[in-house]
């Protein structure tokens, strides 16, 4: 694979938000997770597990944990400036979550006994830092994985809040050495997305030093997330 090969694919991936709900093969789940395998990880511990989910009842209860955190995620939001404000992606402002739709959910966890594989003073020091790390970079090589396939994914991080771990990890006896890190909702796009702004690579490149004209003002970060959000009109 070329560089362009790669760029195309990298470009391609989206979250998708709408999915069909025809299955999809088991073969594509087991590539998904092949490609996970390969993630690097500190000190090679290779922190994942992967519970994977087709049952419509098992995905509706693991639904009506995440919603229970939405009056919570409200109250908080309702805390910041307006514009800062998240309606929500999980249901929150009325109807379900596209992702109700897709045929499979992958739930990522990380097993926290490995973190004992670390140097001590990374362990002790950065805490979960290299975990969390090495979680991203093997759930990001699936989402990829499932691009490749012709599938749409979603990054669903709602499944991480203590409340919503403690029910899924009853739901599906995940034992508690095991941290339920995010999500994936995975299965054939309805839709496609958007276009989606991306920042300019020069102005996010420092060259030999960090470079303050490229330092956005604390107003200018503000505007950028109030956009990114979609609280003020692009
Ligand atoms: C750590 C992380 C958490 C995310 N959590 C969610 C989520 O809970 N719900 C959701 O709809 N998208 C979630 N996303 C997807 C982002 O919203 C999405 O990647 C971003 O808006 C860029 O859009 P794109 O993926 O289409 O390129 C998450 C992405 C990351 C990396």
């Amino acid at each position: 694979m070329n560089y362009d090969d790669f760029l195309e694919l990298v470009t391609r991936r989206r979250s998708t938000r709408r999915f069909k709900p025809d299955p999809i093969p088991d073969e594509y789940v087991d590539k998904i997770i092949e490609a996970a395998r390969w993630s690097p990880s500190g000190a090679n511990v290779q922190p994942w597990e992967f519970v994977i989910i087709k049952d419509k009842v098992t995905k509706d209860k693991i639904y009506e944990f995440i919603s229970e955190m939405n009056p919570i995620n409200r109250k908080v939001e309702l805390t910041r400036p307006a514009e800062l404000q998240h309606h929500g992606s999980h249901g929150a402002s009325g109807g379900r979550p596209g992702y109700m739709e897709a045929p499979v959910f992958i739930i990522a966890c990380s097993d926290l006994r490995k973190m004992e594989g670390y140097p001590l003073s990374t362990f002790l020091i950065k805490g979960r830092h290299n975990h969390i790390s090495a979680m991203a970079s093997a759930f990001l090589y699936m989402h990829l994985a499932a691009t490749s396939l012709g599938l749409g994914s979603q990054w669903i991080s709602a499944t991480n809040y203590v409340l919503t771990q403690a029910r899924i990890r009853g739901l599906l006896g995940i034992p508690e050495e095991l941290e339920i890190y995010d999500t994936m909702a995975v299965g054939y796009p309805a839709l496609q997305p958007g276009p989606r702004l991306v920042r300019e690579r020069e102005g996010m490149m420092h060259r030999e030093r960090f470079d303050p004209s490229r330092f956005g003002t604390d107003e200018q970060v503000r505007q950028f997330i109030a956009t990114v959000i979609g609280r003020v009109e692009r």
